[in-house]
C-alpha cells in the first residue's frame, strides 16, 4: 500500500521527493502537432522497449518525460536526448526501436534520425 504524505498542503508520495536515477533524460513531444503524427503511440512503444531492458529510471537508464511543443513541429514527432543534446524526428515504431537499441542502450547517435539543427 502506498504511503500518502502532505507537502505544502498537497497530498503526495515520499518517492516524489527525489530526482529519479538516470543516465539520460529523454523528452518526447506530445504537443498538438506531434500527437497528430502519432507521438502518443510512439511514447508507449518507447516506454515498453525501455522497460523490457530495465532502463527506466535506473542508474544506466532513462528518465522519460513527455513535453508540450518543442517547436520544430514540422519535423516531428520530436524527441530530444540529453546530455548529448540530440534532436530526433521519430516517425515509426521501427525508428523508436532503433533509437532505443543504438542510442539509449548502445550510446551511439542515430545519425539518419537527427533533425538538422541550424547553428
Ligand atoms: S507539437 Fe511537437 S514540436 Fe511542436
Amino acid at each position: 500500500m502506498s504511503e500518502i504524505i502532505q507537502v505544502d498542503g498537497v497530498d503526495t508520495h515520499p518517492d516524489w521527493s527525489h530526482v529519479p536515477e538516470h543516465a539520460r533524460h529523454v523528452f518526447i513531444c506530445t504537443g498538438p502537432r506531434c500527437t497528430q503524427r502519432g507521438a502518443q503511440q510512439l511514447w508507449k512503444t518507447l516506454r515498453r522497449h525501455l522497460l523490457a531492458h530495465d532502463r527506466i529510471e535506473t542508474p544506466d537508464g532513462v528518465l522519460l518525460t513527455r513535453t508540450h511543443c518543442q517547436f520544430p513541429c514540422n519535423l516531428g514527432p520530436v524527441l530530444t536526448v540529453y546530455p548529448e543534446r540530440c534532436w530526433y524526428g521519430v516517425h515509426s515504431h521501427d525508428d523508436v526501436q532503433r533509437l532505443v537499441e543504438k542510442h539509449l542502450l548502445g550510446g551511439e547517435v542515430v545519425a539518419d534520425l537527427l533533425i538538422k539543427v541550424r547553428p
